[in-house]
């Protein structure tokens, strides 16, 4: 069975649960363009999260997630509210899902979590995931150690459960080459930040429009918590502190908070995380046509590709 065909959705991509970002606007849009959106539960209260799944529902009546950031201390009350309102999917990132697989499975819940290595990716599908989600280093915000052109072919050899891949998509030529290397779908994030519907400051959208190959810095290497986001002069503090000893307190000092004062459109202060593609990432534009158009274009590319020797 495709990944579009278990979903119930038209086109095989996830738009990444992006932490105060992805809420009932974009999510919605997206779901109703065909993809699948996914809320960010990060944060949330057990009824912020229901309150956020039912303005979804008024936007569409198509099937959307919810991602766990497993590290939250009130996950039980948010399976609850999963399990209850009956949502499609579920993501999971920054830990173990496994103690909530046979719940939300035995819910008709359908489970993808986030993984950035082989190791993981296998003990996902023992623990019963009904697929992974494949996360790349060129991805925006928290990232593991592995790019994904690397990372893929090798998740895929592994295990035998549908393998999305996410971090590095941007138009239709990235869509054919995650399938050249075996997936059954994409899962974005950066792209959907230069959309229309995504609630974000038009500075940070703007930010991401004018970007170039160069513009992404990763801070917290260190304190072994990687994050890819925009550079920002707060960062580039950051990371010469980081680099050179700087204490615990001043480090947090500069970030608590940060990723909140990018979406509200601080680009001095604030941690615009975001991935390497949006060097790629030319106009802010409609979910629908952005979904649209990577698919229309990597059809294109796959016909029309040869291999020259
Ligand atoms: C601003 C931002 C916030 C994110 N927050 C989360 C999150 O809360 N949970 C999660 O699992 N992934 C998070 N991600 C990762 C995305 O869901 C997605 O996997 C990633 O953006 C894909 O790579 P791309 O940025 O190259 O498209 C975030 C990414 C961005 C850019």
């Amino acid at each position: 069975m495709s990944l579009c065909e278990t979903l119930g959705i038209e086109y095989p991509i996830f738009c990444g649960a992006m932490a105060r970002i992805s809420l009932h606007e974009l999510v919605g849009a997206v779901s109703e363009a065909g993809g699948i959106g996914i809320l960010a539960s990060g944060g949330m209260t057990a009824e912020q999260l229901r309150e956020e799944i039912h303005k979804t529902r008024e936007i569409t009546q198509k099937p959307f997630g919810v991602n766990l950031m497993l590290q939250m201390d009130n996950i039980p009350e948010l399976v609850e509210v999963i399990v209850e309102e009956k949502v499609a999917l579920v993501t999971t990132g920054a830990g173990g899902p496994a103690p909530y697989i046979p719940t939300l499975k035995e819910a008709g819940i359908k489970v993808f979590p986030v993984i950035a290595s082989v190791k993981h990716a296998t003990k996902m599908e023992k623990a019963g995931a009904d697929g992974v989600i494949a996360e790349g280093q060129e991805a925006g915000g928290h990232i593991g150690s592995v790019s994904t052109m690397s990372l893929i072919p090798q998740i895929v050899d592994a295990v035998d459960i549908p393998v999305i891949a996410a971090g590095g998509t941007g138009d239709g030529r990235t869509v054919a080459a995650m399938y050249a290397l075996g997936v059954q779908g994409i899962q974005a994030g950066t792209i959907f930040l230069a959309s229309e519907e995504c609630q974000i400051a038009q500075s940070y959208k703007e930010a991401i429009v004018e970007a170039i190959d160069t513009g992404t810095i990763v801070t917290g290497r260190k304190a072994k918590d990687p994050v890819r986001s925009l550079k920002t002069p707060m960062l580039e503090k950051f990371l010469h502190l980081e680099q050179n000893n700087g204490s615990f307190e001043d480090l947090e000092h500069l970030t608590v908070g940060s990723l909140k004062r990018a979406v509200d459109g601080d680009l001095e202060n604030g941690t615009p995380m975001c991935g390497e593609i949006a060097g790629l990432i030319t106009e802010i534009r409609p979910v629908r046509e952005i979904i649209e158009s990577l698919f229309t274009e990597a059809d294109q590319v796959a016909k029309d590709l040869t291999i020259t020797k």
